[in-house]
């Protein structure tokens, strides 16, 4: 069948709401979309895992010691789905590590800044991990099926984190006063990059119109922003704090909370490497797979080991 023919099932069966497996045609573009896509998440799973484990052995009682670290080891669960999931669409683990650690390759903004109290792991959780569930939660309906089979489980793990760094932070909300100043400046501090988290507006995004039309995203990044918006803006006052934007007002004409406007430039200042924490979050990942080569190398040994076993035995029988 020739190309043109193949393209056309393609966009029919992506009009049909079919899911589109590893094995069928599907043009380059997606492909490469895909891969950027997923492996980008990947990595942000990843690297998400160091802001946070920075805190583990500080956690102030047994009791949230055992949460963050439960958490923390289902974002390196994510990153296992997500590139087993990446790997489908014909590309190898070690390429893509290969990209992230030679830092060609890009991960959520979000991981560049630092935690630097113990705040910080009910703003992250909170913030951080309920933008992740508003931007993931739809692509459990993409059009690409283990990408959309991933993000199941891994919503349902996103929102265990998303109430775990909420009850922290209403916990520190009912403590005492430098317990409440210390949630209320984590808020200060996260608010703004979470709202990055969604990308650049509708406008700078050049490629979401067709990754719109492939199904792969099902809303615009500035239509989740808002959706983030609207619920934390509800959310921020159970917690009796607030959040750093003197413009968020409840917008009746719209059905929307307004809100004020985000600093672009730290923005695409962070993407391009110059955030507080991107040369530490890369050395550390670099460290961390370094000194795992022997572990790779034993498996792969292993791994020789058994198949030249399982050769012999059927020569045997
Ligand atoms: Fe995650
Ligand atoms: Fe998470």
């Amino acid at each position: 069948m020739d190309t043109a023919r193949l393209e056309e099932q393609f966009e029919a069966r992506i009009a049909a709401d079919d899911r589109i497996e590893p094995r069928d045609f599907m043009p380059d573009a997606y492909r490469k979309t895909l891969i950027r896509q997923i492996s980008q998440h990947a990595h942000s799973e990843i690297v998400g895992m160091l802001p946070e484990g920075n805190w583990i052995t500080r956690a102030p009682s047994l009791r949230r010691k055992v949460a963050l670290l439960a958490k923390v080891q289902d974002e390196a669960g994510h990153g296992l789905y997500l590139y087993s999931a990446c790997e489908t669409l014909g590309i190898d683990r070690s390429e893509l590590l290969d990209q992230l650690h030679s830092g060609k390759a890009k991960y959520s903004s979000i991981f560049n800044y630092p935690t630097l109290t113990w705040a910080d792991m009910g703003a992250v959780g909170w913030l951080v991990d309920g933008a992740a569930i508003m931007n993931q939660v739809p692509l459990c309906r993409c059009s690409y099926g283990p990408y959309a089979r991933a993000m199941v489980r891994v919503c349902k793990e996103e929102s265990f984190h998303q109430r775990q760094g909420f009850e922290l932070l209403l916990t520190l909300s009912r403590g005492t006063e430098a317990q409440k100043a210390m949630a209320q400046d984590a808020i200060n501090r996260w608010w703004w990059p979470a709202l990055m988290m969604f990308g650049p507006t509708d406008e700078n995004s050049p490629n979401t119109a067709r990754s719109m039309r492939w199904k792969i995203k099902r809303f615009t990044n500035d239509e989740l922003r808002q959706k983030m918006v609207d619920v934390c803006a509800e959310q921020v006052k159970a917690l009796g704090m607030t959040l750093p934007d003197p413009d968020i007002k409840w917008n009746e004409e719209r059905g929307h909370y307004d809100f004020g406007k985000i600093n672009w430039d730290e923005f695409y200042n962070v993407i391009k490497g110059n955030g507080p924490c991107n040369k530490e979050r890369l050395e550390a990942r670099n460290k961390a797979h370094n000194e795992g080569a022997w572990v790779r190398e034993a498996a792969a040994a292993y791994a020789a080991k058994q198949a030249a076993r399982e050769a012999q035995s059927a020569e045997a029988a």
